[in-house]
């Protein structure tokens, strides 16, 4: 977690550095600070709060404002309480070098008593003030140029990095390196700016051409130089690949909207749509996906499919069970990649691993990843983020082209990965052959509808809105659902929980009696799906068992229902769709009931207290 952002070049560093902060507050927000270098002067200002503190404190002192050369950081606290001294950017002890970074060096402890055996005494209470003074220490021992102690005092490092390192006596470079943590290099024409950030967006309005850093790599960033990078351990030069970015500047904007939920929510239609463009063409009954296609022998041979994920990603990869083990026929493992990774799993080299991650970048499904490969199984990613790590990592896999998600409660994200799923699960059931022909040929159709009736549902937003007014004050929630829509029940919890901090509890609906039965009364909201196919019958007992206990039923039906209308205290209609798709539907009004609610209770929507959209650490 944690943003990093810097300029060298001939404009004035500030606006960039501080627009580039607000791009990335979605890393992270508890604190935020910069530097910039002026007349051989090095300017620090940080703050706790968000980067707007920051903006405010800066906007007192305008001189603080100059300079051509800056680095900035926004922070998700892992060492030591968000406060001012603990922000980054951190000084070494001499005041010469300055860093800001991203991820945990775990070993700082080991470190920092070994610095304070040198003399070193320490401000803070980061991992980062350590590793800065580790930088320092080795310039000394060693006499040499920063990027070589940069590189050297890396080696002596356990955990993860994304760093940027400026010199005051060398004030035309940058120092970046990565080992765990993103981190990309704006190239500007002629090599007359570089640009330095957590990802992209902070120079997209600057430049197209950008190198990502991969694991274990180090870059001098000199102005007039082509950017140099090498290896930190073996040393080695990298020919570094330059990328055209896709990214367009109103993608990471938010259009109108009041908050980047809002709008990437309503985006859902346009980004399902992207999914499967090109991918499904209903009329032909045709599914091609590459990563499949050239992988497809490794799917039809596969044992069992193991799904890791964390988050939102991993109540998508329960609806990828139901879908693979329903239309597909193959078992299905659904893991917490958290736990895969430290649970001495039994993998085969018969085993298929997916990884689903809307960012690419969470740490413990990229160790999940890495653990997989090591025993021999084939991994395919599922990623928004295009050239993300966990996209580089795995074997093979396919984008859900869903743009930019940067509202920290994930929407389309959940939504597009979903319609990857359903492709890959139907693609396989028809090479497998356990789907007909012409039921294969219906779900393209019905795939095909599905934009269509996301649209008509965000259409009933006022009735949604009105419900939440009624229960936005309630302190104990629960969704239920079953099958397909148990883990949208799961997902329904889950945003309510993250935006609004109502505690919220997810639930299969049959397993309500053995437990959250308890909680019922007439103070709580129960959210229950109930579509016309998936065990509705038995949906429908499980509403009365919630009404005889004097629960407030608010019930997700299709269109047309009648019976849990009359029960009901409230009623969501969706359109009419096969069950293995009503995720798709389902989801969209239990996220925006979560925005109403968050709204109205006055929350930071798109920046819930606690969290961050990309969790790079442990
Ligand atoms: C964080 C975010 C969640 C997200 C999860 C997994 O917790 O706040 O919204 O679902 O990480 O992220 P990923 O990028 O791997 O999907």
């Amino acid at each position: 977690m944690c943003g990093i952002t810097g300029y060298i070049g001939y404009r004035d560093a500030y606006p960039i550095v501080i627009n580039g902060l607000k791009r990335l507050e979605y890393r992270g927000y508890d604190s935020a600070g910069l530097m910039l270098f002026n007349n051989n002067q090095i300017a620090l200002t940080k703050t706790k709060g968000k980067v707007l503190d920051l903006e405010g404190i800066v906007d007192q002192s305008p001189s603080g404002k100059e300079g051509k050369i800056g680095i900035g950081h926004t922070r998700w606290a892992t060492h030591g309480v968000p406060n001012d001294v603990n922000s980054h950017p951190h000084f070494s002890q001499s005041g010469e070098l300055v860093i800001v970074h991203n991820g945990i060096i775990e070993n700082y402890d080991t470190l920092k008593k070994e610095l304070t055996s040198r003399g070193y005494t320490f401000k803070s209470d980061t991992d980062t003030e350590v590793l800065i003074n580790l930088i320092e220490e080795v310039k000394k021992q060693e006499g040499c140029k920063l990027g070589k102690a940069v590189q050297l005092a890396l080696t002596q490092v356990i955990g993860a990095y994304a760093i940027a390192v400026f010199d005051k006596s060398k004030p035309n470079e940058i120092i970046v390196a990565k080992l765990g943590s993103p981190i990309a290099i704006g190239i500007g024409e002629g090599l007359k700016e570089f640009f330095v950030a957590s990802d992209a967006s902070p120079f997209i309005e600057y430049t197209k051409d950008a190198i990502y850093l991969e694991d274990e790599e180090l870059a001098i960033i000199k102005l007039g130089k082509a950017v140099g990078v090498r290896k930190i351990y073996d040393d080695s030069i990298v020919d570094a690949n330059i990328q055209e970015l896709q990214l367009s500047l109103e993608q990471i904007e938010k259009g109108g909207y009041d908050h980047f939920m809002l709008k990437e929510i309503y985006e859902q239609p346009k980004a399902i749509t992207d999914t499967y463009r090109g991918r499904m063409l209903a009329d032909e009954g045709i599914i091609k996906m590459a990563g499949i296609d050239d992988n497809l022998g490794k799917f039809m041979r596969a044992d069992r499919i193991i799904v890791v994920a964390c988050g939102t990603s991993w109540h998508a990869a329960l609806v990828g069970e139901y879908l693979f083990e329903d239309l597909s026929r193959i078992p299905v493992e659904v893991e917490y990649a958290s736990e895969f990774r430290y649970r001495n799993p039994i993998i085969t080299t018969n085993d298929v691993v997916i990884a689903i991650s809307q960012s690419g970048e969470t740490a413990d499904t990229l160790a999940a990843i890495k653990l997989a490969k090591s025993k021999g199984a084939f991994v395919f990613g599922i990623c928004n983020v295009v050239g993300s790590s966990i996209a580089r990592e795995t074997h093979a896999g396919a984008y859900t082209h869903a743009g930019p998600e940067i509202g920290v409660a994930s929407t389309k994200a959940f939504t597009t990965q979903i319609t990857i799923l359903s492709l890959i699960a139907l693609k396989l059931a028809q090479s497998k052959g356990t789907l007909s022909n012409s039921a294969f040929h219906m779900y393209l159709q019905k795939m095909q509808l599905i934009p269509k009736k996301v649209e008509k549902l965000l259409r009933i937003d006022d009735t949604v809105k009105h419900i939440a007014s009624v229960y936005k004050e309630a302190s104990n929630c629960l969704y239920l659902g079953r099958g397909f829509n148990f883990p949208v029940a799961l997902e329904g919890a889950l945003k309510l929980k993250e935006i609004s901090y109502i505690h919220a509890e997810g639930y299969p609906a049959a397993e309500m009696k053995h437990g959250p039965i308890a909680l019922i009364d007439e103070n709580m909201p129960v959210f229950v799906i109930a579509t016309n196919k998936g065990h509705y019958e038995k949906v429908v007992s499980n509403i009365q068992e919630i009404k005889s206990r004097n629960g407030k039923i608010i019930a997700i039906v299709t269109e047309g229902d009648t019976t849990v209308k009359e029960i009901a205290d409230h009623v969501i209609e969706i359109p009419e769709t096969e069950e293995a798709l009503t995720p798709l539907l389902t989801t969209i009004p239990l996220q925006l009931l979560s925005y109403h609610i968050a709204v109205m209770l006055e929350k930071n929507v798109d920046q819930p207290r606690n969290l961050a959209k990309s969790v790079t650490v442990e």
